[in-house]
């Protein structure tokens, strides 16, 4: 009796090795397509680590982690150094096997245009956008080279794709996107050799506040649905293979143009 309950135990252990829990990093998870790929992964059954730079704030958030044990918030300022270090090690030796580099910032379009630009500005837009993920991302390869699936995502935009029509103004968020791509590009290659590979995936215009900032609501209300856009990005990013790293995908798998 006693030996059979031995060999039950290490029956029971070895399902539980090897059933795998897979890991997700969200930045600015606390609204629009950040907490929508938190509420889409947790659906999945995924582990997800939200970050937001102030969670007593993140009620949506808050409420959804109500619903799903699996979600863990945890404050994260992207361009804060010490809130990127305190994070990474409080979750060493924890494999994360996606980083979705999400959070990001228009910037005051105002302050975008000629005549009134503004270096202050600049160097925000450009510190959020295009240095937070390039450091995340250097924060967590150890993470993310212990996990399974060895992913680090950015989110780009349409408007960093220097090869298609551009319109005027956003200077410093066409910028950011652009840096971002040429960034991520870099480190694919060298992360290579940890397996790690690296893509920058552009969501579509989608029906966010940074959306309805750019464009106005009534406009923003025809464009995608956040669901369908994360949706779309969720399958891109699982079917992510070491040929896509280096890559700048559309949202609906389409490799993009740099
Ligand atoms: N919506 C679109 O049509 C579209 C198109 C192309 C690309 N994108 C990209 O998609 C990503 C998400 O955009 P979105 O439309 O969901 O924008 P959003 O609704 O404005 O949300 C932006 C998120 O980023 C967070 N954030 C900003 N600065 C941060 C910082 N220093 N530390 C941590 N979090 C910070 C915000 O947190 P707070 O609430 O604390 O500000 C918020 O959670 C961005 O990278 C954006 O450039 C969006």
């Amino acid at each position: 009796m006693k030996n059979a309950s031995i060999v039950g135990l290490a029956l029971w252990s070895l399902c539980i090795t090897s059933v795998r829990a897979e890991t997700v990093l969200v930045t600015g998870s606390n609204r629009g397509i950040g907490l929508e790929f938190v509420k889409q992964s947790a659906a999945l059954g995924w582990t997800v680590i939200a970050t937001a730079r102030t969670p007593d704030a993140a009620d949506e958030l808050k409420a959804l982690a109500a619903r799903h044990r699996m979600i863990r918030i945890e404050a994260l300022d992207v361009v804060e150094r010490a809130s990127v270090e305190a994070l990474a090690a409080k979750y060493a030796g924890t494999a994360i096997d996606v980083l979705i580099n999400n959070a990001g910032v228009l910037g005051d379009l105002s302050k975008q245009q000629l005549g009134s630009f503004d270096y202050e500005e600049f160097q925000n837009v450009m510190a959020v956008n295009t240095y937070a993920p390039l450091a995340l991302s250097d924060a967590f390869r150890a993470h993310v080279a212990a996990s399974a699936q060895k992913k680090i995502v950015g989110i780009t935009s349409g408007s960093g794709i220097i090869s298609a029509p551009v319109g005027g103004g956003s200077y410093y968020y066409k910028a950011s996107k652009i840096g971002l791509n040429m960034m991520f590009k870099t480190l694919a290659t060298d992360l290579t050799g940890e397996g790690i590979i690296v893509a920058v995936i552009a969501p579509g215009a989608v029906n966010t506040d940074m959306r309805r900032a750019a464009v106005g609501a009534a406009r923003a209300a025809k464009d995608l649905p956040v669901d369908e856009s994360v949706r779309a990005m969720i399958k891109v990013i699982d079917g992510l293979s070491r040929a896509d790293s280096g890559r700048a995908l559309n949202y609906d798998g389409r490799i993009l143009p740099w």
